[in-house]
């Protein structure tokens, strides 16, 4: 095992609240399924726990209670649902159970493989009689075979032979997780899942389970092996929803007894019909050698880290933290058109499974550049719910064109908030934004052609339909940027120049369609009209950009700079986050940014300001941003690596990196934060590499921080693989496959064909 793929911490500790964080670092996924690392022996009563197994894009709606119903206010939203629980696993010892609340923990750790695909349990542990036995358990939710979760628990008796019970459960009855008190899970608990029937077939038991709601059904599986000299095997008692299997073992001192648990998972969203596949899934499983599950994961992850790796030499904890934040997007993307990457992946109920803008301007950048098919199915999952992004337009009073939802998992709005919902109009414009980026690193014109163009020019539409003329400018009233503390504003500058990429790239791939003789498709199926791409390039062109002459910065809309500067020093630090301890109204009346706005505008879209302008706005709104959502300070150090701000760069990058195994904002019991993950990617690749994808091509600007000796990463531009590597020589760029290809270093143009070496700047 080698250590660089290691993440370990003891357990010695049975602090609840680090138990419930642990749960959250550890689950195991694999975009379609995540099983939260709870104990499979469970907690004594008292322990709060979210004991959790999740299918991405699996859901039910539940009513969302408006107390004012105006019209066109989403009133039903959709909830990711904890499906069955197969996670339970007990021991007995002369009938006491193995509890790390019971006897004594002699030693205890766990950790997770990268390089493997695994998590682990090692525990020792001394019954109350005094018998001893090892405890070792892996957990895999399975990359080939994506409806796979498997428990490979082994029990060694220490210092006796003899009798060892183990109990394994199906439990079908279960419920959501919900804390009133937060906005940011469901507020109320509620059953979404009917028992159908259950049955047992093979030697495995399967329940399935209908939705309340949606109309959906979900079949889950589990199926018991043990590999043990004398053991007597239970019958699968199914009672209920709920079924138990007992193996009595006779086993022998330092012998290890293997008892493996498949788990399989099947939807009615994907598979016609969910019990057949979950069976079928199961003897194909079931009947290959454990190995063999164990060697693909190690294939699949020894590919995914080909091309994606990156190493940081000179500062080993903040290296394992990126790798850790890598390998839960990898975790937590979608593989298939039917769902996404929620805001929490599949490790928890935060933000109730939804998928937000977090996905095109934080996680998505880390797949185009570096595994193009991943990036295309996100753009597939945005298509395939565009129909409902038009229907959403007209709930809004669009007369055409498509708005796409705030949050949502099958495409309508869940947000039931519209001033920090439905108003972050700029989400349209990032789908956009990251069909363009797609297509800039791939060159993949005939998907444009078959879905991303549709996408462009129906929320291009939308933005002529929002936006109006004003002493002949295009203004957006009325809208909410990506900073939640300032709501429903005029011309926020990030929405502005969100939307005109949005209008120029639709212009653009409307010339570029028609060039390659591939427009009729698309052209005909929504009816454009070249006089709509004149209206396009007309509202473009006259786009309204906010400006302050004084101060040299961009406001971050038409009032910011003329409300009060929040009262920081007066503001005790557990006030922190701001949305937890005052009313929105409050916060809305002053200068104060929850998270990076016009910084992100200034990241990019770079090129609509000089550098004296992002540094004066940079400057203006780091003083006023409490980066109170995760998705801050990775941009905050983009743009200061832009700046040539080192040290800041260094410091905002360290934040986001251990944002969750340091669990800096206090919730990643609720989940990871996969936008800050995808952000801390970015930190480097964007950061300290300078890297830029454009229509001119692929732009770099590496500088190195000075606590590092020297940093790599890898990327697929227009097919070609280039590994990029920085150290105090230099940059060394080498083309490891593909023809030659231009790029741009430090604004220089040359042409890669082997390699090319550059010194720093
Ligand atoms: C942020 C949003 C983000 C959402 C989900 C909020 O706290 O302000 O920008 O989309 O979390 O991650």
């Amino acid at each position: 095992m080698s250590e660089k793929w290691i993440y370990k911490i003891d357990d010695l500790k049975m602090d609840n609240e680090a138990l419930l964080v642990n749960e959250t670092i550890f689950h195991n996924a694999n975009g379609y399924i995540g099983v939260r690392s709870n104990f499979e022996e469970g907690y004594p009563e008292g322990y709060d726990t979210i004991r959790g197994s999740y299918i991405n894009g699996f859901y039910d709606i539940t009513e969302m209670k408006q107390a004012e119903k105006l019209f066109g206010m989403a009133e039903e939203k959709e909830t990711m649902l904890n499906v069955a629980d197969g996670q339970t696993i007990c021991v007995y010892l002369d009938g006491k159970k193995f509890s790390m609340f019971d006897g004594e923990v002699l030693s205890s750790s766990r950790w997770l493989d990268m390089q493997n695909g695994y998590t682990a349990r090692k525990v020792l542990w001394k019954a109350p009689n005094g018998k001893e036995v090892d405890i070792e358990i892996r957990r895999m939710a399975s990359f080939s075979h994506l409806q796979v979760f498997v428990i490979d628990y082994q029990v060694t008796p220490v210092n006796f032979s003899g009798e060892v019970i183990i109990e394994s459960e199906h439990q079908g009855n279960v419920r959501n997780y919900c804390n009133p008190n937060d906005p940011r899970v469901a507020g109320e608990s509620f059953q979404h899942l009917i028992p159908d029937h259950g049955v047992v077939e093979n030697g495995a038991s399967y329940l399935i389970t209908n939705t309340v709601s949606s109309g959906l059904q979900v079949c889950t599986g589990v199926k018991n092996t043990i590999s043990a000299g004398e053991t007597e095997t239970g019958e699968i008692v199914l009672e209920g929803h709920h079924a138990v299997q007992k193996f009595i073992i006779q086993a022998k001192q330092g012998e290890a007894v293997r008892f493996v648990k498949y788990m399989v998972f099947a939807d009615s969203i994907r598979y016609q019909d969910a019990q057949t596949s979950a069976k079928d899934e199961m003897e194909a499983v079931s009947s290959v050698p454990l190995e063999q599950l164990y060697k693909e994961q190690r294939e699949y992850l020894d590919k995914f880290w080909e091309s994606s790796a990156l190493e940081i030499d000179g500062d080993d904890a903040l290296c394992a933290a990126v790798r850790y934040n890598a390998y839960q997007l990898i975790q937590s993307v979608g593989k298939d058109p039917y769902c996404d990457i929620a805001a929490k992946g599949l490790s928890g109920e935060g933000y109730e499974g939804h998928y937000f803008w977090d996905t095109e301007m934080y996680m998505q950048p880390f797949f185009t550049l570096t595994n193009p098919e991943v990036s295309k199915n996100l753009v597939e999952y945005r298509y395939s719910t565009l129909d409902k992004a038009r229907e959403n337009a007209r709930i809004l009073g669009h007369k055409k064109g498509a708005a796409y939802p705030w949050r949502t998992i099958r495409g309508r709005e869940c947000s039931g908030y519209f001033p920090s919902g439905s108003a972050q109009y700029h989400i349209s414009g990032d789908i956009a934004y990251s069909t363009v980026a797609y297509y800039l690193a791939t060159g993949d014109l005939d998907f444009m052609a078959e879905k991303g163009a549709e996408i462009i020019f129906e929320t291009a539409r939308m933005w002529v339909d929002l936006g109006c003329w004003h002493k002949g400018t295009f203004q957006i009233h009325e809208v909410t940027g990506p900073d939640e503390y300032t709501c429903l504003v005029s011309n926020n500058y990030y929405t502005n120049l969100n939307a005109q990429y949005n209008l120029h790239w639709a212009v653009r791939l409307y010339k570029l369609l028609k060039e390659a003789g591939k427009l009729e498709p698309v052209a005909e199926r929504i009816g454009l009209q070249e006089s709509e791409i004149e209206e396009f390039e007309k509202a473009e062109k006259a786009m309204y950009l906010p400006y302050d002459e004084k101060l040299g910065i961009n406001p971050q809309d038409d009032s910011f700079l003329n409300k009060a500067v929040w009262d920081f020093e007066n503001t005790p630090k557990e006030d922190y986050p701001l949305l937890l301890h005052y009313h929105p109204m409050h916060i809305y009346r002053y200068q104060v940014c929850k998270q990076a706005d016009t910084v992100l505008a200034h990241f990019i879209f770079e090129d609509a300001q000089d550098m004296e302008t992002i540094r004066k706005s940079f400057a203006y709104y780091d003083k006023i941003t409490t980066h109170d959502s995760s998705l801050s300070t990775c941009i905050y150090s983009i743009v200061a690596s832009k700046l040539g701000l080192a040290d800041k760069a260094y410091e905002y990058f360290g934040d986001s990196a251990k944002l969750d195994l340091f669990n800096t904002h206090q919730n990643t019991k609720d989940g990871i934060h996969t936008a800050n993950m995808g952000g801390n990617y970015m930190a480097i690749v964007y950061g300290f590499g300078g890297f830029r994808l454009k229509e001119s091509g692929a732009w770099f600007a590496p500088a190195l921080p000075k606590q590092w000796d020297a940093y790599r990463f890898k990327l697929i531009y227009l097919g070609r693989h280039i590994q990029v590597v920085v150290n105090k020589e230099g940059t060394t760029f080498t083309l490891e496959s593909g023809e030659p290809v231009q790029i741009h270093v430090y604004g220089e143009e040359c042409l890669l064909e082997n390699s090319l070496h550059f010194p720093l700047k």
